[in-house]
């Protein structure tokens, strides 16, 4: 082994076992050692890409840390490249993820708390819960954390027979409610992508669940439309994982004269902390306290509460990340347009772009393609629009890429 290639391998294994010493409670790890069978999860194994990238700067996928969890095999992986897959290189533009990774602070709080984790996040949560009411000017019994979308609307479907929601739209919530046995209703929204119902039609017992604004097509619905729905409706689920990237405020200071309403807040994009998987349903008192008692036994853990902690108090980091997204989206839609594949391509008020094809084969071949060459964009033929390409905005390296992929398409 040459010496520079020894010293890199002394280096990753020190990386390797501080982290290890200091999330698993473990004395000391061994090259045979198994980190999984130690307890290594998916947010133990982002601390130790994290780490990895800040202290040696060696860029290393989660998904490479996950699959070689035995420390030997790893420190080779790392060094040598995995044989089977192109992972590290693979440019990943279709989850909408924050392009300049996650905030300093989350990463160092989450070292500082990674000492407690023996402990249910008995204090922790309440403590973050302020925090979250805080930054979104509420009251903190107006708050309840949860696991991501999917247990928020969850433990509002639990009251609801059926939910009426528009197409094309976010899937997440039909998803969730043909779990749960519950009948989904279309809006339908216009070429536009505005919504062609009235108001009106949503009054009574109905549930009514909208991303504002909306993905897959990136757009705001119109204020008023919103508010006249929250007037008649029975229950509004609003959800803003997209707002901070547009220019609309929030809905919240309605939430004072409707306690139909709920909110929806995430930390997966505009916070960076798509892997922490936490969010929050915000809404009335005493909306709030009845899915409370629901809610399954600490369903948020500490090391994500510790995130989002962490994440709420890095202004900068999100302040980069505006900053980022105002340069990178004309750099992103000027190389969409120039490449001469797109039949047209439109803005939107959030980290993602949208960019049709000439016919619904086109869109499958250009995914296909750029997948093939390690760029993964998101085609939306599932969410109802199959002529469409939805595609994050990313770092530039990632627009390079994508720009010397569509270069090099050859499609039929
Ligand atoms: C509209 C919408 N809501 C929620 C989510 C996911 O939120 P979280 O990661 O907080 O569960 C997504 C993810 O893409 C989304 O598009």
């Amino acid at each position: 082994m040459a010496a520079d290639t020894a010293s890199m391998a002394t280096a990753i294994r020190r990386v390797v076992r501080t982290v290890a010493i200091e999330t698993l409670g473990v004395r000391d790890v061994g090259g045979d050692d198994d980190l999984q069978r130690l307890g290594l999860d998916s947010l133990i194994a982002t601390i130790l890409a994290v780490s990895l990238q800040e202290e040696l700067g060696i860029h290393v996928p989660l998904a490479v840390v996950l699959e070689h969890p035995v420390v030997d095999d790893l420190v080779r992986v790392i060094q040598d490249g995995d044989d089977r897959a192109p992972t590290s290189t693979e440019v990943r533009l279709d989850y909408n993820e924050s392009p300049i990774g996650p905030p300093p602070r989350a990463v160092a709080e989450l070292r500082e708390r990674a000492g407690d984790l023996h402990r249910y996040p008995r204090d922790l949560e309440p403590e973050v819960t302020r925090e979250v009411a805080a930054h979104f000017g509420v009251d903190p019994g107006d708050v309840l954390l949860t696991n991501g979308v999917d247990e928020a609307v969850d433990l509002l479907l639990h009251d609801v027979a059926e939910i009426w929601t528009v197409a094309p739209g976010f899937d997440g919530y039909a998803q969730r409610a043909a779990v749960h046995d519950r009948a989904v209703h279309t809006i339908p929204l216009d070429d536009r992508w505005q919504p062609v119902a009235p108001p009106l039609a949503f009054a009574g017992s109905r549930a009514v669940f909208l991303a504002q604004p909306n993905n897959p097509t990136g757009n705001l619905f119109p204020r008023a439309w919103v508010e006249e729905v929250t007037a008649v409706a029975d229950l509004v689920f609003l959800d803003e994982t997209y707002l901070e990237f547009s220019d609309s405020p929030s809905f919240a200071p309605l939430l004072r004269s409707r306690p139909n309403l709920v909110l929806f807040k995430s930390f997966s994009k505009a916070f960076g902390l798509a892997g922490a998987r936490l969010g929050a349903l915000v809404g009335a008192t005493q909306r709030i306290a009845p899915l409370r008692e629901r809610r399954a036994f600490y369903s948020v853990d500490s090391l994500s509460l510790a995130s989002v902690a962490g994440a709420l108090a890095d202004a900068d980091h999100r302040a980069e990340l505006k900053r980022h997204m105002a340069g990178a989206r004309t750099a992103y839609l000027d190389a969409l347009r120039s490449s001469e594949v797109f039949a047209e391509v439109r803005d939107t008020q959030t980290n993602f772009l949208l960019a049709r094809c000439p016919t619904p084969q086109h869109s499958a071949a250009v995914t296909d393609r750029l997948a093939q060459q390690g760029v993964r964009v998101r085609r939306c033929a599932d969410f109802g629009l199959p002529q469409w390409i939805r595609v994050s905005i990313g770092s530039y390296e990632a627009l390079d890429a994508l720009s010397n992929a569509l270069a090099r398409l050859r499609l039929p």
